[in-house]
């Protein structure tokens, strides 16, 4: 069986989208849960390859195909799209069970992976000791600040593992697999430090903790690879002699730019570089190869976790937004907070990946509001500020500028054209391309591949 029955995902999108020739990366603006996975997945067919290049199973890509739904965490959107090769890169940190679970998850429903599937031998293992740290982390560092607010990680593992890449002695890399006297080795230094480390925290929470069992984890780890071996490559060797064969990239973000360790609301962000300026490092592939940037924004704001949100809301428009949006974490189940529009953060994220234009998802989910605010500047303490600020607690004491604009009041899912768009929803796309300078190619109105509205360029 193959999944893909759309005949929108058959026509030649790319053109309408700005992207007609070269390599694109689509990239989250916001704080994540853009829609990102709807977009690659239409795009993939297009694209001979779909490269994962940041993040690990922190993220969640949720894909509809017909009366289908699939929740991607590691593997790459393409997956659902025959004749494209998905490829992770170097810059992912992979939870080998995890991968394993997707892959089986995967096969159980008809999708078939085999060699459309390649994982770099150059990135990093993510084991079960990294998502007790995780956790451990966040509480230890809370209760030592006199219950300071926790960043609130997804509990994957994922700042612990790209810690220990930093640390590199600790660090256990895909290539490894392929070695068990290696592996065998690196496992048994690295647990032995991970439980003085782990058992000091748990005692500080006031919590058990149970020493990990490095033989155990090798052997549980050498069954996974039976699975993985055949996928591990070398993939910016590949990348690279794809494109020397005229093929075209895309490549997929995981979480978002608010959310990239340098140029996001730091401390409360991911462990990787999740905006575009992470696709080369995370992949082999450099800068000027990449000319297109789809930036994906959801028409109104979202964020998950701990951290500042300066266009927060607690009320009832909060919670419909989040009812009708189905707002509630691909990975962890948990209630995403919920806010306006916010275009100074826009603008600068924008800006800091580069974006080309902007697909503009979940538009659906505002029909019958009476009328949108839309979060223009920021003042703090009596000033307006120019920029978008790096310090987090001038973010959580700003005041946002609002501007009021009408709402629509009709459903726009059955809407297929650009002007079958009601005339207020017209009007707040534009005042968003007005703000940020970049324009919005793709507008949402549904989870389908079909409820997509092209802009005719
Ligand atoms: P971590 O990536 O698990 O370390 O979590 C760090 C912060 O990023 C937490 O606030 C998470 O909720 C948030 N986060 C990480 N990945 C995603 C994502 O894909 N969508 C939304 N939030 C995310």
């Amino acid at each position: 069986m193959t999944p893909q029955t759309d005949p929108c995902c058959e026509s030649d999108l790319l053109p309408s989208l700005g992207v007609d020739h070269g390599h694109c990366a689509v990239v989250g603006l916001q704080w994540g849960d853009e829609g990102k996975g709807k977009v690659v997945d239409l795009l993939a067919g297009q694209f001979g390859l779909v490269v994962r290049y940041n993040g690990g199973a922190n993220a969640g890509h949720s894909v509809q195909v017909g009366d289908q739904r699939y929740a991607l965490h590691l593997i790459p959107s393409g997956v659902l799209s025959p004749n494209t090769l998905n490829v992770l890169g170097n810059g992912v940190v992979i939870d080998p069970a995890q991968l394993v679970k997707e892959i089986n998850e995967l096969r159980g429903k008809g999708v078939a992976i085999g060699d459309n599937l390649r994982i770099s031998d150059r990135a990093h293992l993510v084991f079960e000791y990294h998502k007790t740290q995780d956790v451990l982390y966040d509480q230890a560092i809370a209760a030592a600040m006199g219950g300071a607010a926790p960043i609130g990680t997804t509990g994957r593992g994922i700042g612990p593992c790209y810690a220990d890449k930093a640390l590199r002695s600790m660090a256990i890399r895909v290539g490894d697999l392929l070695h068990e006297e290696t592996l065998l080795d690196k496992i048994g230094r690295v647990v032995t430090v991970k439980n003085t480390v782990l058992s000091a925290l748990a005692s500080q929470c006031g919590q058990p903790f149970e020493p990990f069992d490095p033989e155990t984890i090798f052997r549980d780890t050498v069954e996974l690879t039976k699975v993985l071996g055949p996928h591990i490559c070398d993939t910016a060797e590949l990348l690279h002699s794809s494109i020397a064969d005229g093929k075209r990239l895309l490549f997929e973000g995981a979480n978002a730019t608010l959310l990239d360790i340098d140029h996001g609301t730091y401390p409360f962000v991911t462990s990787s570089n999740c905006s575009s300026l992470g696709v080369h490092t995370g992949t082999g592939v450099p800068g000027h190869k990449v000319s297109n940037v789809l930036g994906i924004v959801k028409a109104y704001q979202t964020r998950v976790g701990g951290g500042p949100m300066p266009t927060e809301l607690n009320d009832a428009t909060a919670d419909r937004i989040r009812e009708v949006g189905k707002e509630y974490g691909t990975t962890t189940g948990r209630a995403r907070r919920v806010g306006w529009l916010d275009l100074v953060a826009l603008k600068y994220t924008a800006t800091i990946s580069g974006a080309t234009g902007i697909a503009l998802m979940l538009m659906d989910v505002l029909a019958g509001l009476p009328e949108l605010k839309i979060c223009t500047g920021y003042t703090h303490e009596g000033k307006a500020l120019k920029n978008f600020p790096a310090d987090p607690g001038v973010l959580d004491n700003l005041t946002p500028e609002y501007e009021t604009l009408d709402g629509f009041e009709q459903a726009i899912e059955d809407c297929r054209r650009f002007d079958d768009l009601p005339e207020n929803a017209k009007a707040y796309i534009a005042r968003i391309e007005q703000h940020v300078g970049v324009p919005v190619v793709m507008v949402s109105v549904g989870p389908r591949r079909d409820q997509t509205v092209l802009r005719d360029v």
